[in-house]
């Protein structure tokens, strides 16, 4: 069955989805987006996730291009006709439609797409059993990195350089030598003595919405917390790693660069986090 893509008000084949070639979107990467897990036909966290979006747009400037009751309405008619239990539903707003100019007009109307694919859930849940290798790269981003652009040139790069390593995702540099974040992901250290350790959010990274669901199992949990910027050296000796994002959920990082993490295999409380992370994804469905 074909896949339905949302475009302006219209559903329409993924083969007949177009935008205008002066969408802003496609000139000046002038957007933002959301990536949502739907987990057994349910949004999983699309309260927090739409609070962002709308954190995001206005942030921009960008004009909502419908109220939230409206896109929810959307939302759910995209899953449905796409037939999809388990996927990744992709919303992005763009400034809109205008004739090039690197200023923009107060006027103007912002566009709003959406697509949906199958997403195999499963398969993520059975590589959380193994981990991942990352490589570090620097950050070469700019300074507002807590909004959910669609400029993600960086981003793209340096995902690309993990992956010609060998590596599922990038964890990202600054100058200094602190992690900031992964290409897509969030990043946190487990140290030897059983902290948990993630930047945080005021420090220039993007609030993760399975950050923020990790977090507060783990203050279930009763682990110690530290929400702090740590370095890549600190963490290639820590006890534990893993990264968080919706579409990855909470991973375990086996190795960094050449080094191992721990004995090169999924941590202790790592694997508690995860376990809990999934039990929570199952309940709310
Ligand atoms: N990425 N940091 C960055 C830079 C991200 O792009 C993402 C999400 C995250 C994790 O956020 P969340 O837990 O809300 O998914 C952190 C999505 C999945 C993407 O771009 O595909």
């Amino acid at each position: 069955m074909s896949r339905v893509a949302y475009v302006n008000g219209a559903y329409v084949p993924l083969e007949m989805a177009f935008v205008h070639i002066e969408d802003r979107g496609y000139q000046f990467s002038d957007g933002i987006y959301e990536v949502i897990s739907i987990y057994r036909g349910k949004c999983i966290d699309m309260e927090p996730h739409l609070d962002r979006m709308w954190r995001s747009m206005k942030a921009l400037s960008i004009s909502e291009p419908m109220g939230r009751a409206a896109l929810k309405i959307v939302m759910a008619e995209v899953i449905r006709q796409n037939r999809v239990q388990d996927a990744i539903l992709y919303i992005q707003v763009s400034r809109g439609v205008a004739k090039r100019d690197h200023a923009f007009p107060a006027d103007i109307l912002s566009s709003l797409v959406m697509t949906c694919r199958r997403f195999n859930f499963t398969a993520v849940k059975d590589r959380a059993k193994i981990g991942v290798k990352v490589v570090s790269q620097p950050d070469i981003r700019w300074g507002r990195c807590d909004i959910k652009s669609i400029s993600l040139l960086p981003n793209v790069l340096a995902k690309q350089a993990a992956r010609e390593q060998g590596g599922i995702e990038a964890i990202m540099i600054d100058t200094d030598g602190y992690i900031t974040e992964g290409s897509s992901t969030n990043i946190w250290m487990v140290t030897k003595d059983g902290r948990i350790v993630t930047r945080s959010t005021q420090d220039n990274i993007l609030s993760g919405i399975t950050r923020a669901a990790v977090l507060s199992i783990a203050e279930g949990l009763q682990m110690p917390i530290e929400e702090r910027a740590f370095t890549l050296d600190e963490a290639k000796a820590a006890a534990e790693m893993f990264l968080t994002s919706s579409t990855s959920c909470a991973m375990p990082i086996t190795q960094v660069d050449n080094t191992l993490i721990g004995d090169g295999k999924p941590g202790t409380l790592t694997s508690r986090l995860v376990t809990r992370y999934w039990d929570m994804m199952d309940n709310r469905v």
